[in-house]
């Protein structure tokens, strides 16, 4: 089964948007694998962001990252990464259509809530580099007769 890495972003985290993220993810079908708060290093935003870090906006984009907080979520399900692109938007938000996640939400091409992978490579590279292997859960649904 396919995964990704999604990020909700500092401006994502303090507008209140995690709930509203994840559950739109849920609904969608989606399954959470890991999930973490937690506040960037310099270092870690320059490796996540290092294919970018010839381009005019790199110090911007790695300022904004470490301003705050960041949500840090592993998603699994079939064509999970692709999906997860189409539901979040393109990446100015001004262009991002109406009931995505940054056509909702987003004003701004800097702070435009969310991160996603974009392949397979970077999916792998990404999670890699912010989860353990032990902190990915994988669990059966067996509760299905409660709920
Ligand atoms: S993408 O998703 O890689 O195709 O997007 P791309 O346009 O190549 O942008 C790469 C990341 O840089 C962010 N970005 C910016 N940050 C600050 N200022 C400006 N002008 C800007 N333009 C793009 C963009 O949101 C991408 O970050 P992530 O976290 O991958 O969305």
């Amino acid at each position: 089964m396919e995964r990704t890495y999604l990020m909700i972003k500092p401006d994502g985290v303090q507008r209140g948007l995690i709930g509203e993220i994840i559950s739109r993810f849920e609904a969608k079908g989606f399954t959470l694998v890991a999930g973490k708060f937690t506040q960037l290093t310099r270092e870690l935003a320059e490796t996540h962001y290092g294919e970018h870090k010839e381009r005019p906006f790199f110090g911007e984009l790695v300022d904004f990252i470490t301003s705050g907080p960041v949500f840090a979520m592993v998603w699994e399900g079939e064509n999970v990464i692709k999906s997860s692109r189409t539901l979040i938007g393109v990446t100015n938000p001004i262009e991002a259509a109406p009931g995505t996640i940054r056509g909702d939400y987003g004003v701004h091409v800097g702070m435009n809530i969310i991160h996603g992978s974009d392949s397979e490579e970077s999916a792998k590279r990404e999670i890699d580099l912010f989860f353990t292997s032990n902190e990915l859960v994988t669990y059966e649904k067996t509760l299905k007769q409660w709920i």
